[in-house]
């Protein structure tokens, strides 16, 4: 089985990151379906350690902007939903229920501190960029920030349950309107080795 033209368009040759987005608001139902798509992309030893917290309402967006750069702070305050892409660094408590054909997975982690936080940042990271393109997939555009202060984002927002932040999502209907040009990216024989 192989996608079409037009869904690889929609996921990955068309679709920018976009600093503006129309009035169309996004539902909880939209956001229920991007998450029920983005959890089923894999992650090492099931581990899912990352965490989503979709911020709806203007109140939610008010507590974020002192932690946003100048530059990310007005197109996120107008976006209709913002999502703190994070994840819990002691993921491993889920792995009896996540991965139970091995009752040992826990201690892998609890016994190697080294080894947990890579394996948390790393499938982290990983599902942040399913939640993109599972939003694409979905129909809605998004606008990822890696520019706030993640320290303050930690303390405000997620603090109580020891989890942190790595990077922020922007998500709604796109509007193109002044999107710059698109950059371009590396040809093949600049990224890929073939051996
Ligand atoms: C993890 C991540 C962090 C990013 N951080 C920012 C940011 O802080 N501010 C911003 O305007 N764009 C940010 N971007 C958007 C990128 O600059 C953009 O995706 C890139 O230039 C390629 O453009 P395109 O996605 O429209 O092709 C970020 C993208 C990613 C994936």
């Amino acid at each position: 089985m192989k996608l079409e033209t037009d869904a690889l368009d929609l996921l990955f040759r068309e679709a920018r990151a976009h600093n503006k987005f129309t009035d169309e608001p996004v539902t909880d139902e939209q956001l229920q379906a991007l998450y029920d798509i983005l959890k089923m992309g894999p992650t090492s030893a099931n581990s899912s350690p990352a965490r989503f917290l979709f911020l709806r309402t203007q109140e939610a967006r008010q507590k974020l902007a002192p932690a946003l750069s100048a530059g990310n702070r007005d197109k996120t305050l107008a976006a209709p939903v913002t999502v703190i892409v994070a994840y819990d660094p002691k993921f491993y408590e889920k792995l009896p229920q996540l991965f139970p054909q091995n009752p040992d997975a826990r201690a892998w982690f609890t016994s190697n501190d080294s080894l947990a936080a890579t394996t948390a940042f790393r499938n982290g990271t990983l599902q942040g960029a399913y939640l993109i393109l599972a939003a694409r997939a979905v129909g809605l555009d998004t606008g990822p920030m890696s520019g706030f202060d993640n320290a303050m984002v930690d303390e405000l927002f997620l603090a109580d349950r020891g989890w942190r932040s790595n990077f922020l999502c922007n998500l709604g209907r796109g509007d193109p309107t002044n999107l710059p040009a698109r950059p371009p990216r590396l040809a093949f024989d600049e990224a890929c080795m073939l051996l």
